[in-house]
């Protein structure tokens, strides 16, 4: 019986955070002896927002294969690709972009919180159009699961609304290319730790996977609590503290436990950081140990890379020859 498929992917514009662990690599640690496993290393994609600093990506790819690697994806598993060298992915993009319309790109509500965040006053055509791309990576490889954070769903609703016309147009009889289906992870969007509805590379909220325990002590430390809480004692409110938040994700167990004693001012926010320090740590020493190892061994990560591109080759070229017929790019059944 053949696995199913799952892809996901990741832009490299920086190091991933513990908001991506939550939302998405934690399900594909989970999921990877049950599906096929396709890790994308989306290098056009991050081009879309990082044109002007190609050697920033660059430079991120390796650190976002390690640290998908770090959180315990087994190499000989999966495959990590770079999305830049499977042709197949760029030109199902271009065939996708003929039947998707601005007005539906420019109302993609990602879209518009990522250009405001931006300050694009007007947005590239390949920035407007990359859940158009994201699309096309998805399907590429038929994947039947998407495991992302909550911000990624209207791109895999579009997606599946293009898969569906394309099914329409040209293959109606047999579908050619799958519906996926989401999957979101138990904690689906950690706000930042200063408030802020989302943790982001580019909102500077973030804490790293590859963050040490000083950064953690000096990032939580600093962390927002709740302002009418003077003394250790003062009754909290942890429905409105960060720090409460976080321990609901990382502190699940004694998370009750904690809300209780902050009510009743039987622990202060000093106490209750250094709690969360410790789950933080808790969580990431073991990737800290297998980041030492794959930093140690840059070679085997490219050459992890590599072999990555070939299957995902190997799979995108043979899926692309069926679409292209099922398009009549072939004239008129003459290939090449
Ligand atoms: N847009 C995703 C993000 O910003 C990254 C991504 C690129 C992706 N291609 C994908 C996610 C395909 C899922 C599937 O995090």
């Amino acid at each position: 019986m053949t696995m199913k498929r799952i892809l996901t992917g990741d832009r490299p514009t920086g190091r991933l955070h513990i908001g991506h662990y939550v939302g998405s690599l934690s399900n594909r640690v989970k999921l990877q002896h049950e599906y096929d496993t396709f890790i994308e290393i989306a290098d056009i994609q991050a081009l879309t927002t990082h044109f002007e600093r190609p050697e920033l990506i660059s430079d991120s790819i390796m650190q976002v294969a390690i640290d998908n690697l770090s959180v315990g994806l087994e190499p000989e598993k999966v495959t990590i690709y770079l999305q830049s060298q499977v042709p197949a992915i760029a030109e199902l993009t271009i065939f996708y972009s003929m039947f998707v319309t601005m007005n539906v790109l420019r109302h993609n509500p990602t879209v518009k919180t990522e250009a405001a965040q931006y300050g694009y006053d007007d947005m590239t055509y390949g920035f407007i159009g990359y859940p158009v791309s994201q699309a096309a990576d998805i399907t590429f490889c038929n994947a039947d699961l998407v495991p992302v954070g909550e911000d990624q769903k209207p791109h895999i609703e579009l997606c599946r609304k293009l898969v569906r016309r394309f099914n329409d147009l040209y293959c109606a009889d047999a579908p050619l290319i799958k519906e996926p289906e989401i999957m979101l992870g138990e904690f689906p969007r950690l706000m930042g730790l200063d408030g802020n509805a989302k943790m982001g590379k580019s909102l500077g909220n973030a804490i790293y996977l590859s963050d040490t325990p000083e950064t953690i002590k000096e990032k939580v430390s600093k962390a927002v609590t709740d302002p009418s809480r003077i003394r250790a004692t003062d009754p909290g409110h942890p429905e409105i503290c960060v720090v409460n938040k976080y321990h609901e994700v990382f502190t699940t167990a004694e998370h009750e436990d904690i809300c209780e004693r902050c009510k009743a001012g039987t622990i202060g926010c000093v106490a209750c950081k250094k709690r969360l320090m410790q789950s933080l740590n808790d969580l990431l020493d073991p990737f800290r140990e297998k980041r030492a190892y794959y930093e140690d061994h840059l070679d085997e990560v490219r050459d992890i890379i590599r072999s990555g591109n070939a299957r995902a080759n190997e799979v995108g070229n043979a899926n692309i020859a069926r679409i292209k017929e099922a398009m009549h790019l072939n004239l008129g059944g003459v290939q090449a």
